[in-house]
């Protein structure tokens, strides 16, 4: 059962409470609902992606409650921290490097080494400041759906995927914030939003650069370089050969498993949101350990095994493209 909580002292310590567990939570934001997990949280990031039923694992946005929490978490040009200092709180997301080592768990980049930093005006931006964790939280609908901009829209469309709404009524802006990244000095427009182009531009001093049609800019979660080891991938493996690396999944062993050059088991249990939340990780893991090929266990597509063989299927496309 989903509870709607109107938004109150109570409603937001419970809601704090709910994070801090490991839990998701549904808020407003002053430009959509987000629906959000402690961004630090494998786990609970996983969970969001389930609750979503997003097909891939699209990097989520993070929410901030001070630039200086943004600052621990990427690292500001002068040109975004210019641009930060001008719109925050509010609908502007800027698209950063990731700062080393990162405080985020990889799920919320989705593997990327830039993190997309935004703080939210209001009630959400309590709730991170009493956290004092980051939140992730992609608005709060179901994948393929159009953004919810009231508790209500929440519940019908999310249903009893999600443990608690807070009501905070309509979202001011009503539309997602706007996504810019600085590369090189110039800015780009990743994707409009609650800020007008016009306005960024008065506030960076000069004009926005829009990807082409061929896509200047990387469409998050596309390339599938972005996400691709360096030793190649062999999916659903029925067995481990010789040099090979081994990502497991389940209790069933590959046969010659305990042959190979290193392994980490997504999840033991079986569980598809803990294998989500270690795929980014062990992934990367694998491809320091000096193996010739990373052999996959096969793993099951329903719920977040959709996104993770999505994943990886794209980490084991042809090189090259
Ligand atoms: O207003 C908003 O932005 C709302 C509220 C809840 O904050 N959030 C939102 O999240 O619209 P979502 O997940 O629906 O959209 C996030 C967008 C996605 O298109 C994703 O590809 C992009 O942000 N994104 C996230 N990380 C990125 C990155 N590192 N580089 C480029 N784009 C990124
Ligand atoms: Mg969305």
């Amino acid at each position: 059962m989903t509870e709607v909580l109107p938004v109150n002292a109570a409603a937001i310590e419970k809601a704090v409470a709910l994070l801090r567990a490991g839990g998701i939570v549904a808020l407003p934001t002053e430009t959509v609902y987000g629906l959000a997990a402690d961004a630090t949280n494998g786990l609970a990031v996983a969970k969001v992606f389930a609750a979503k039923a997003r097909p891939s694992f699209n990097p989520l946005i993070c929410h901030v409650a001070s630039f200086d929490m943004a600052r621990m978490l990427g690292d500001f040009d002068p040109v975004s921290e210019q641009l930060a200092r001008h719109f925050w709180p509010g609908p502007l997301t800027l698209v950063v490097p990731v700062r080393q080592p990162s405080l985020v768990h990889p799920l919320v980049t989705a593997g990327l080494a830039t993190l997309a930093l935004r703080m939210p005006r209001g009630i959400a931006r309590e709730i991170i400041t009493l956290l004092g964790h980051p939140l992730a939280a992609p608005s709060a609908n179901s994948s393929g759906r159009i953004s919810a901009t009231s508790a209500k829209a929440v519940t019908e469309d999310l249903g009893d995927a999600v443990p608690l709404v807070l009501d905070g009524g309509a979202c001011v802006v009503g539309l997602e914030s706007t996504i810019v990244k600085v590369d090189g000095g110039k800015v780009w427009l990743l994707r409009p939003g609650g800020i007008a182009a016009e306005e960024i531009e008065a506030a960076a001093g000069m004009k926005l650069l829009r990807a082409g049609p061929q896509g200047t800019v990387e469409a998050p979660g596309m390339l599938a370089s972005h996400y691709a080891p360096d030793p190649p991938l062999r999916l659903n493996a029925q067995d481990v050969q010789k040099g090979e690396a081994l990502l497991a999944f389940g209790s069933r062993r590959a046969k010659g498993a305990s042959a190979a050059v290193k392994m980490l088991n997504l999840s033991a249990a079986g569980d598809l949101n803990e294998a989500a939340s270690n795929l980014f990780s062990h992934m990367s893991a694998l491809d320091r350990c000096g193996a010739a090929m990373i052999a996959v266990e096969p793993v099951p597509v329903h719920g977040l095994g959709e996104a993770i063989n999505d994943r990886l299927s794209r980490a084991a496309a042809p090189r090259g493209q």
